[in-house]
């Protein structure tokens, strides 16, 4: 199923998200008004927007409060990806242009804190401070997500749980936002919150997962972003854990983490990984985190909405950008 079906129950309100977020590069200053406008077209696949709504209409769809969240949703979002590719230094986002790329680190790093400040503002129009509260803990969890990515490259000594707290962390907290601020502003019960709670967890380590993946066998034309970047930022993913632990000898993954940017270790690293069934092993992990986003999904309201949060579980596996 493609997203924008996935998306129906919520399509036009996902428009109204869209285009007040668009609203926002409409300030006084021309120059941050041209940086903003460039950020805030809508480029992306808008999924946790989208969770938003689609969580909300699980109960009492109010849009006054689930608009502006699900804005700042996105806006979080995008304030990480702009600050991400700054300390990346990576140049394409989206198939344009970073904001890095085009204007600098400085301003990169100044409109990510406008985005998020802008945010935050944003989740004070709820009037609600349960999802003002899991806003700001929020980009807590991510920084330090962001952080210990930083910490541990290069390093190969990292297991297993390392890489899904990292990733639970800087990725599966915002799927958490996303959902459970849905629920709590539509007012479910306490035991359905807990349950979207655990979907937007599972789902977002599968999806990270997924990503870690195409960055080993997607294509920058399909992805929108630069492939094998996250060995060249020396960060470790399940693809070339995986690797190491099947060659621990003789593997390009270690001989670039000691002796670092070797473009040739980097194209052996891909190469050996597609040629194996590391991806296949990957996908696995991916589906099973999958599988228990949606286990307790039945014990929610049986409407158009639940199904969407399953197609969105069967979408992140399957999607190639
Ligand atoms: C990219 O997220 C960052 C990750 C958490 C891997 P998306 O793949 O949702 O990015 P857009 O919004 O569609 O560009
Ligand atoms: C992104 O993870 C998570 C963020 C907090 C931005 P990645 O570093 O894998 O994201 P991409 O691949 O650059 O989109
Ligand atoms: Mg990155
Ligand atoms: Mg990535």
């Amino acid at each position: 199923m493609q997203l924008s079906a996935i998306y129906k129950p919520v399509r036009e309100d996902l428009v109204k998200v869209e285009k007040e977020l668009e609203l926002v590069s409409k300030v006084d200053f021309p120059w941050l008004a041209e940086l903003l406008g460039y950020s805030l077209k809508s480029e992306g696949k808008a999924i946790r927007p989208a969770l938003t709504l689609l969580a909300g209409k699980l109960y009492h769809y109010r849009l006054d409060n689930l608009l502006p969240m699900a804005m700042a949703t996105e806006l979080l979002h995008v304030a990480t990806l702009i600050h991400d590719d700054a300390i990346d230094k990576s140049p394409v986002r989206r198939s344009k242009p970073t904001v890095y790329k085009v204007w600098g680190e400085d301003k990169a790093v100044l409109l990510g804190d406008y985005l998020f400040a802008k945010a935050g503002e944003l989740t004070t129009v709820t009037q609600n401070i349960r999802v003002v509260k899991l806003f700001t803990q929020t980009l807590r969890v991510i920084a330090t997500g962001e952080l210990a990515q930083i910490f541990d490259a290069y390093n190969l000594e990292q297991t297993y749980q390392q890489y899904i707290q990292r990733i639970s962390n800087k990725t599966a907290a915002l799927f958490i936002l996303a959902v459970e601020s849905g629920a709590v502003l539509s007012e479910a019960p306490e035991v359905s919150i807990k349950i979207l709670n655990e979907y937007g967890y599972n789902l977002g380590i599968a999806f990270q997962i997924v990503d870690d993946i195409l960055d080993f066998i997607g294509t920058e034309k399909e992805v929108g972003k630069p492939i094998g970047s996250d060995l060249a930022q020396g960060t470790l993913t399940l693809p070339s854990m995986l690797l190491l632990e099947r060659y621990p000898e003789d593997n390009p993954v270690k001989r670039l983490f000691q002796n670092r940017d070797r473009q040739e270790e980097i194209k052996l690293a891909i190469e050996q990984v597609r040629d194996s069934s590391i991806i296949e092993e990957c996908y696995t992990v991916a589906s099973d985190y999958c599988d228990r986003a949606c286990r307790r999904l039945i014990l929610l309201p049986d409407n158009a909405s639940r199904q969407s949060l399953t197609e969105t579980a069967n979408y992140v596996i399957r999607r190639k950008k």
